[in-house]
């Protein structure tokens, strides 16, 4: 599905984030001239692995492996500087060299120690589970409109005023909240004459390459971070990250226009995993939910948080579907299904005696549903080694038809194990 035809194609989470976009948009990139991040920042952590070497990317888009792909951090995401920094010294230790084909917004927001301090003292009171990388006071101050952004590390004096202001307000919220952290002016200037001459060379007006790529017939990935019910909007509300995670977040966060992007890919694992609070209805509380976070490695790739599991939720991906607009699936992880005899799918909720196929907008009535169970026999083989549908089990093909049927969208790609190859192209 990325193809002439839709040369600009969003590959965004279609659950609660973590479905394995980083693989699928590694797979991809490989036909790609262009990755964009267009939301989120260093809560993200995107898992690919080539041969026997594994790369866990925040900050930069999965497409840095492909050298002939550029990458893009867009303005819509915000930049954690010394994360990418890090990534970007792991990335030459393993023999990959971005020169020249990694690029930053000007406009995208600056991730300061003093948001990394709030977060972590709002999460005192707030508990939603957040990452702790700032992401949430970062966009706060940014559609509060007193953000520091990339651009602005162009002429640092010039902005002496509002650093001022920026560290007397975070020193007072710190106040307000409770803690006994404090930022100084002094600390916060050396920091930002450090990141200015590392990041002058990266940084670029974005949304202009990304619009001259596209004019050119080229063939570009927009990388969507989390997943649909983590968007501010659209998400299960507080429990969400601070951005729009979904497809229409992406013209937005890259810089184009809503008409330049031709599908969206929408990412699930053939089950489903939450990390951090709030509901999340076909939860699996039991021993069969260990076995799902053990068989697939369940445990977050930027915190190392335990991931709660549970089963495929179709009101959770019809409800992304249509918020996203998904032209398409990519089912993930199918293989850490190969040892169960049956397994649960939820089709529907029971919400106060009444039958749901949607999802309730309400935090609240979301976590009362009792979902609805079907149970397919499971195929207890592996699937590893499929690389065309032909090769699946017949349970495990039934099992990818009833989601496609229970969705309303079509299933594109299946992913089957960790590494590149393990995949299959639905043709
Ligand atoms: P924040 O994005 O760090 O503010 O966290 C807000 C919520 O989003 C928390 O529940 C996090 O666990 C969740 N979250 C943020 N980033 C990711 C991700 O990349 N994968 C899964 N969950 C995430």
């Amino acid at each position: 599905m990325f193809d002439a035809q839709t040369a600009c194609l969003v590959v965004v989470g279609a659950q609660w984030g973590d479905e394995g976009k980083g693989k699928l948009v590694d797979v991809l990139a490989e036909r790609a001239h262009m990755v964009v991040r267009y939301q989120g920042g260093a809560n993200a952590g995107h898992t690919v692995v080539t041969g026997d070497t594994q790369f866990i990317l925040q900050q930069i888009p999965s497409g840095i492996l492909h050298p002939q792909v550029t990458c893009i951090i867009g303005n819509g995401a915000v930049l954690d500087p010394d994360q990418l920094f890090l990534e970007l010294e792991q990335l030459a230790a393993k023999g990959v060299d971005p020169g020249g084909r990694l690029f930053v917004s000007d406009r995208a927001h600056l991730v300061l120690p003093l948001h990394k301090l709030l977060d972590r003292a709002s999460e005192k009171s707030q508990n939603i589970g957040t990452t702790g990388r700032g992401i949430g006071p970062t966009y706060e101050d940014k559609y509060g409109r007193r953000g520091l952004r990339v651009g602005d590390l162009r002429r640092v004096d010039g902005v002496q005023a509002e650093l001022v202001e920026r560290v007397e307000r975070g020193n007072r919220l710190l106040a307000m909240l409770g803690s006994t952290d404090r930022v100084s002016l002094e600390e916060l200037r050396t920091l930002l004459e450090g990141w200015a001459p590392k990041l002058r060379p990266l940084t670029a007006d974005t949304g202009l390459l990304v619009h001259r790529a596209l004019q050119e017939g080229r063939r570009v990935l927009l990388e969507g971070a989390q997943g649909a019910l983590l968007d501010v909007d659209h998400g299960t509300y507080p429990f969400v990250t601070s951005s729009n995670t979904t497809a229409g977040g992406a013209a937005v966060g890259a810089g184009i226009g809503p008409t330049a992007i031709h599908g969206a890919l929408g990412v699930v694992k053939a089950y489903i995993t939450r990390v951090g609070n709030g509901p999340l209805p076909t939860e699996a509380r039991d021993a069969a939910g260990d076995r799902l976070r053990e068989l697939g490695g369940e445990f977050g790739a930027v915190t190392g948080r335990p991931r709660r599991c549970g089963w495929f939720d179709t009101n959770v991906v019809r409800y992304a579907a249509r918020v996203n607009g998904l032209t398409g699936l990519a089912v993930t992880k199918l293989d850490v299904l190969d040892t169960f005899d049956a397994i649960p799918v939820g089709v529907a909720y029971q919400l106060d005696g009444e039958r749901c196929g949607d999802l309730p907008g309400d935090v609240d009535a979301l976590g009362r549903v009792q979902p609805v169970y079907e149970r397919l026999p499971g195929w207890q083989r592996s699937t590893g080694d499929a690389r065309k549908l032909a090769d699946l089990p017949k349970h495990a093909r039934g099992y990818l038809d009833r989601l496609e049927a229970l969705s309303g969208v079509a299933v594109r790609y299946v992913s089957v194990g960790t590494r590149r190859d393990q995949i299959i192209e639905v043709q």
